[in-house]
């Protein structure tokens, strides 16, 4: 008998069978998954744009699920999304190659830019095919989304840290939460270590040292959701997700990588870790706090980060490999039990504690492809970097600032088209010319 196995569903022919001992079983599983999860994009549908979630899932998301379709190609080697994939990445970049479209203003916080900025940063690390010459390439991008948020930081209060929200006009801009601190110091550790420059890496300390500072993050490595300008942020909102402790925990796991294996990063890895145990229920199974009441649309996808990221916590620092891995397979196992809902009877539920729950869509499907596909992450070659001489994806150190070569590239794109403006201008004056010259003629 096999103890990694379930088969989920009442009905054995629609089942879905997860073989945790067997490559191809977690495969398919994933393919299933995905393929569900894909079903509500519409943005590879002709007349709707590329990159975009139909409603009620808001912009941010849509990155994030892209960020998990690179993870997925990277895990399995399935290339069916591949193109869609990098169309949806390409097409939101916004028109100084930042991930800040003007027509999402309404909608952008620092930590929406964040998520599709490490969707880039996970296509640089995994070797996802770079962009054509025309665009900035995913390590650009990466960087743009990183040089945007510096100069957000705000010692105006606090002292210090980012705000959630970017334009003071968006509710929230009074609020600093961990999310929005935790994309810097995650994608801070993350280009220190692809790239080796040091200057990463000091962001993604002083964000440490803040959430720390502020109270944040405790001295038992729990992480609160945010605080408040208005008072100092001395009250804080102590809500604790997912998501915070894993995008912490794999910047931390950057930072240990990048130090190459130093004693204080170890400590602090050591403390996140314990500190996200708590998310596993007492039989190991992932589990958000919000599902004993009412998660909101985004709050059912923090287990897909927080699966996505305690799976390349256990390569970057691979003293916590056989804590973590052990309970993604527990977490798997039980979270493909709930895939027997919808209308091919495969689609997943919200709580993996017991059978569907009639939670579904795109949040649901993707955590559990997440932590199936993470059940592959001793199988596939471990991260490239520029410093490792394997990460071969274009990067601009000055992207997103006023003098990057990308929008330099972009312009370049732009001059062409101008040419081709300028060819049908003359094309019209020498049309111009000929009708009244016709029209000279009929005087
Ligand atoms: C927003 O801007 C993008 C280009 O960045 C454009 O393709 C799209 O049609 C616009 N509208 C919506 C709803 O996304
Ligand atoms: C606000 O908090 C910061 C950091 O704790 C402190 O340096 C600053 O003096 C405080 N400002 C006020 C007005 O209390
Ligand atoms: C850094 O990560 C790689 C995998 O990408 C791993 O092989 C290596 O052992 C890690 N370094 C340290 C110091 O743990
Ligand atoms: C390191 O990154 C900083 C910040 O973006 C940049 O100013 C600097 O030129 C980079 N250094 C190198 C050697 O690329």
């Amino acid at each position: 008998m096999c103890t990694l196995c379930v088969l989920a569903g009442q009905d054995a022919e629609a089942a879905i069978t997860l073989d945790l001992t067997s490559k191809d079983s977690i495969r398919a599983v994933a393919s299933t998954v995905a393929f569900d999860m894909m079903s509500y994009y519409t943005g590879n549908i002709t007349g709707d744009v590329p990159g975009n979630l139909p409603d009620p899932y808001y912009w941010w998301e849509a990155g994030a699920m892209f960020g998990t379709m690179i993870n997925y190609w990277y895990y399995t080697g399935d290339t069916t999304y591949n193109a869609v994939t990098t169309q949806a990445l390409l097409h939101q970049i916004g028109e100084n190659e930042d991930y800040m479209p003007l027509n999402q203003t309404k909608t952008e916080g620092n930590d929406d830019q964040g998520f599709w900025g490490i969707a880039a940063m996970t296509a640089a690390e995994t070797n996802f095919p770079d962009p054509p010459e025309e665009y900035p390439g995913w390590l650009a991008l990466a960087q743009a989304v990183l040089n945007t948020q510096i100069p957000r930081w705000d010692t105006s209060t606090c002292g210090g840290g980012f705000r959630w929200q970017i334009f003071t006009f968006n509710n929230g801009y009074n609020y600093k939460n961990s999310i929005s601190n935790g994309c810097v110091f995650n994608l801070g550790a993350r280009l220190a270590l692809y790239t080796g420059n040091a200057t990463y890496a000091d962001w993604a300390l002083k964000t440490w040292d803040w959430m720390n500072a502020v109270g944040l993050m405790s001295p038992d490595y729990k992480v609160v959701d945010g605080t408040h300008n208005t008072d100092n942020c001395t009250q804080k909102d102590r809500n604790t997700w997912t998501y915070n402790a894993g995008i912490f925990l794999l910047g931390g796991a950057a930072m240990y990588n990048y130090t190459n294996g130093s004693a204080l990063w170890q400590e602090r890895v050591t403390g996140l870790l314990n500190a996200s145990l708590l998310f596993f229920n007492e039989n190991d199974v992932m589990y958000e706090y919000c599902e004993y009441t009412k998660c909101n649309v985004d709050q059912r996808s923090f287990k897909a980060y927080f699966a996505r990221w305690l799976a390349a916590t256990a390569e970057l620092a691979p003293f916590t490999h056989d804590i973590i891995m052990p309970k993604l397979r527990t977490s798997a196992l039980a979270a493909v039990n709930t895939c027997t809902a919808g209308p091919r009877g495969t689609e997943c539920g919200l709580r993996w504690n017991m059978t569907n729950d009639g939670s579904l869509g795109v949040g649901e499907q993707m955590a559990v492809l997440e932590v199936v596909q993470s059940n592959l992450v001793d199988e596939v070659p471990g991260w490239v970097s520029a410093v490792k001489g394997t990460g071969k994806s274009r990067g601009d150190v000055n992207a997103g600032t006023g003098d990057s070569t990308s929008s330099r590239l972009h312009s370049k794109h732009v001059t062409t088209a101008d040419r081709a403006g300028a060819g049908i201008l003359t094309f019209l004056v020498l049309v111009g010319v000929i009708g009244g010259t016709t029209v000279m003629f009929l005087d």
